[in-house]
């Protein structure tokens, strides 16, 4: 679908508060799938990529209904479900692939994980690797989707230094574990997002952290749970770069989850001089927060491998902030971006050269140049079908003078159904 963009310069006011988090969503329907009882989660995030996680519980005999804003799960424990009739279809999503075959990687019973065209380039091998180590039975295609997981029985406990900083791999290997025949040991590179560590502690279980090292013992008996899902600081950041860049704004953000291995984008916009308040915050099985963003002239930086992990999800927005910074912005240590849902790197400096930004493409990252007003050299933007790139381009748009229209706008749906109604809703 082809959308025009609203054109700018526009200013943005009043408050909202985004959808719950995508990865605590995903993670709430595994666990809740997994325990003994029923698990209620509110502020679901009901986007393309939770569906294909409910979808793929569904065709496991596990049920599981819906009103406006929460999700129940009636869970089944380790050993209740029961063998799909049809291939577990995961469409887009990188998070229900690589932890659901964590999960299911101990059935009495065979399946075949699908996805779409993007899901299907992107490397499984990280979670097949370490779970055949273990004992799984799984066979992909030349590394990626489609993959036929066997029967098994067994799993042996692994200790396994994960060669790649993803909580993906990190929470395949945790789900993995709670079914091995001893205690396991994850060691990462650098830390990464801890939704999976946080959740099996909510629901009863145990795991123990030191370090950069996880120590998991077999634990099959955890019981559902009822909570709310914090707000997703993946979809805040667009909101709060669109608050920060375009003059005159002030916004405020509720209930906005800020898990210290979530908040990259705040602590780089913060050093990059934005205007940025938590103006309450609250403590639960995830640290939230209530966020004031006014507009503010930013400075360039330089990120580096270490600060990757927190704000994965965010360097295309992070470049755009850099398009409007003064001076030279490095972004490096980012080669993952390279597999996600597009190869982000390239279409990141493809679609900003076509608003006229001063990008320079490397291996690894990103030199960008600022400021730059962004106008139109061609005025066709593409997300590629990546729903961050869409939400970013959005965002461009209403800096710029020019009228843009968005190839494939509905890739939002992955993430974000009512971003551009919830975006515009701002606008004055
Ligand atoms: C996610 C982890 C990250 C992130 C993705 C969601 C998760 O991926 O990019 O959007 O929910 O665990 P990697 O762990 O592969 O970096």
């Amino acid at each position: 679908m082809a959308m025009k963009l609203t054109k700018g310069p526009v200013q943005l006011n009043g408050a909202c508060q985004v959808p719950g988090d995508k990865s605590i969503s995903h993670r709430a329907v595994m666990f809740g799938a997994l325990a003994k009882g029923r698990t209620v989660a509110r502020h679901f995030l009901f986007s393309a990529d939770c569906l294909a996680t409910i979808g793929a519980f569904e065709k496991l005999g596990v049920t599981i209904s819906r009103d406006e804003t929460s999700v129940t799960i009636e869970g089944v424990g380790f050993h209740g479900f029961k063998p799909a009739k049809q291939s577990l279809d995961m469409g887009n999503s990188g998070t229900s692939t690589r932890l659901l075959l964590g999960l299911l990687a101990k059935q009495p019973f065979p399946m075949r994980f699908i996805g779409d065209a993007s899901l299907s380039q992107r490397p499984m091998g990280r979670v097949l690797a370490p779970l055949t180590q273990m004992g799984a039975q799984m066979t992909a295609t030349a590394g990626h989707l489609p993959i036929e997981v066997a029967s098994n029985t067994h799993l042996q406990a692994i200790d396994y230094q994960l060669p790649v900083a993803s909580a993906q791999v990190k929470s395949a290997l945790i789900f993995a574990a709670l079914q091995a025949d001893g205690p396991s040991t994850l060691t990462e590179k650098l830390a990464t997002r801890d939704h999976t560590e946080r959740m099996l502690r909510l629901f009863g279980g145990d795991i123990q952290q030191k370090g950069l090292a996880l120590k998991i013992k077999p634990q099959t008996n955890l019981t559902g749970q009822t909570f709310t899902i914090p707000g997703d600081p993946s979809s805040a950041a667009f909101f709060i770069a669109a608050a920060t860049l375009l003059p005159n704004s002030e916004v405020i953000l509720l209930n906005v989850g800020l898990n210290q291995t979530r908040i990259g984008f705040l602590e780089v916009l913060g050093q990059m001089q934005s205007d940025i308040q938590v103006i309450q915050a609250d403590s639960g099985f995830e640290p939230t927060g209530t966020l004031k963003i006014k507009s503010a002239s930013l400075q360039a930086m330089h990120i580096t491998a270490d600060m990757i992990p927190s704000i994965i999800d965010e360097l295309p927005l992070v470049a755009l902030c850099a398009t409007q910074a003064e001076g030279v912005t490095t972004i490096s240590g980012a080669a993952e971006l390279r597999v996600k849902e597009t190869d982000r790197i390239a279409t990141v400096t493809a679609e900003l050269r076509k608003m006229g930004a001063h990008i320079e493409e490397k291996p690894d990252g990103m030199v960008i140049t600022g400021p730059t007003p962004l106008h139109a050299v061609n005025a066709q933007l593409d997300s590629h079908g990546d729903h961050r790139i869409a939400m970013m381009l959005m965002v461009a748009a209403l800096l710029s003078k020019d009228q843009f229209t968005l190839e494939n706008a509905d890739a939002v749906a992955v993430s974000y159904p009512k971003f551009y109604e919830d975006l515009l809703g701002l606008v004055n």
